[in-house]
């Protein structure tokens, strides 16, 4: 099971009982995924109730999501949508139909999926063609979950898609403590790097670094 970043199997046992129960199908979601080879990717069911909770402050009624996989967060972030507001709407990118078709599944024990639009392209053609579409200052909440490399690109392209005082949450800014080693210069660990520097210090946003799962980045549109 996906945890946040350097927590103690107790401490999590205690954050999945301090924390409102999951939906049956995100636990089933959860424990099925926990099997696949590249589990590690799925985010945390603390994560998972902090990102519910948020798009209820945010009385979030649209939303875009990059990087599916399994459907954990687009499971969770729907459910709450949806009792929202009936005609509330997710946009779900990814580039893979085999993990996207376990997604759906969940998406239907759910019964959310009539609120969910999967789009299967690379996530900046999907942006590009909304913006294109009108759909600027239109969206309450993104979650950026997928190639480290292209997270400049969705910021610029989500915060074009965000109304003022929509929120972006960007996930493993921490990856896993190797952003703090100087001595990784990877291509993904520099971009998360330049990334936090970027909303740092951008007048666009009010931004905040959490150690949330593996590190959330959450950037408020001013
Ligand atoms: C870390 S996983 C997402 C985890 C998911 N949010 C969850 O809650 O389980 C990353 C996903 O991003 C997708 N992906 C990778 N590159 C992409 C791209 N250029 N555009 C859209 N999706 C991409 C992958 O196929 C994968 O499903």
């Amino acid at each position: 099971m996906s945890t946040s970043l350097g927590l103690s199997p107790e401490v999590v046992r205690y954050l999945a009982q301090a924390n409102p129960p999951e939906h049956p199908a995100l636990a089933r979601c959860r424990e099925e995924t926990s099997r696949l080879p590249m589990a590690r990717m799925q985010i945390s069911a603390e994560q998972g109730a902090f990102m519910q909770v948020l798009a209820r402050m945010l009385n979030a009624k649209r939303a875009f999501e990059i990087g599916v996989f399994t459907g954990y967060s687009s499971t969770a972030v729907a459910l709450t949508m949806k009792e929202i507001d009936a005609s509330a709407r997710l946009l779900a990118c990814d580039i893979s139909e085999e993990w996207t078709a376990k997604a759906r599944d969940y998406w239907r024990e759910a019964q959310v999926e009539d609120a969910i639009e999967l789009v299967l392209a690379p996530a900046a053609e999907t942006l590009d063609a909304r913006i294109a579409a009108g759909e600027g200052g239109r969206y309450d909440l993104g979650f950026i979950d997928a190639d480290k490399t292209g997270y400049d690109s969705y910021y610029e392209r989500g915060l074009q898609l965000l109304r003022k005082g929509g929120v972006m949450l960007f996930d493993n800014v921490l990856w896993s403590g190797k952003v703090a080693d100087p001595a990784d210069t990877s291509a993904d660990t520099s971009a998360l790097r330049a990334l936090a520097q970027k909303a740092r210090a951008d007048t666009r946003v009010h931004a905040a670094m959490t150690n949330i799962g593996d590190g959330l980045l959450i950037c408020v549109k001013r």
